[in-house]
């Protein structure tokens, strides 16, 4: 049986103030609950270090939103993996959409940097996910199997366990439209049988498959149920503790 994965991208909000009080009722929420999903939060890199501290002795697990794949260097305004360890990251968003379409990022950049995460011992959040376009000229298939499989390129049978795959419709991000549980389970069904072929059956039930794309507390339950939805990505909702709370009890 897989545990169900739920993951809250802080994106770019959240100064260091705001961070704590955010963890702390988190805390406060998640406090002598039986917990049965897994719980990561991956707030902005100014907030890592305090979100380490804030976190320990409770259930939530430390994720980063972004890293370069060069161990050091002249990369201006960039973070590596080995930073993100010592700030107590174990998990790292990679691939996710706002990074492929503002910061034009692409398959062949997200596998050097899931490479160097899984070489680090950071766990790659690895998102993918088809655009509105995409969708409707019918192409959200072959858009999947093309950034999955780049995206695992020279990945071993190994590393793939410690991957986390977060199918997030770009569509559906931050738009308050949702993929529909249908519409999401099928994807999720493809993925998984891709990673079949491209594995092994072992492999692809022991993968984790995440949703991800307007995830609130009132459709948690009915994506959570879908037999190949491990979890969720939440956004916007995980910015307030009461409502990420709601989607981590609903799992
Ligand atoms: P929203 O939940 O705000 O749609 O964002 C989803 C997302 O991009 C998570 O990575």
């Amino acid at each position: 049986m897989r545990k169900k994965v739920i993951a809250g991208n802080w994106k770019m909000y959240n100064d260091i103030p705001a961070s704590v009080n955010l963890i702390s009722e988190l805390k406060k929420s998640l406090s002598g609950q039986e917990i049965k999903a897994d719980v990561i939060i991956c707030p902005p890199f100014t907030s890592l270090d305090t979100a380490k501290t804030l976190i320990e002795g409770s259930v939530i697990k430390l994720g980063a939103q972004n890293m370069y794949f060069e161990e050091n260097g002249a990369y201006t305004g960039e973070i590596s993996a080995s930073m993100l360890k010592s700030a107590g990251c174990e998990f790292v968003i990679l691939g996710h959409s706002e990074r492929r379409t503002i910061f034009l990022e692409n398959d062949q950049l997200i596998n050097k940097k899931i490479k160097k995460a899984l070489s680090s011992a950071l766990k790659p959040i690895f998102c993918v996910g088809e655009t509105l376009q995409q969708r409707e000229s019918g192409t959200t298939e072959s858009v999947i199997k093309t950034q999955v499989t780049e995206g695992l390129s020279g990945v071993s049978a190994e590393d793939l366990k410690k991957i986390i795959i977060a199918y997030e419709p770009v569509w559906a991000i931050g738009t308050g439209k949702t993929a529909s549980p249908d519409q999401a389970q099928e994807v999720h069904k493809f993925i998984r049988t891709l990673v079949e072929k491209l594995y092994s059956k072992e492999a692809a039930d022991e993968i984790i498959i995440q949703y991800g794309g307007s995830v609130k507390p009132e459709n948690a339950s009915l994506l959570l149920s879908q037999p190949d939805v491990d979890g969720a990505l939440v956004g916007g909702a995980c910015l307030k503790a009461e409502s990420f709370f709601s989607i981590i009890k609903a799992a």
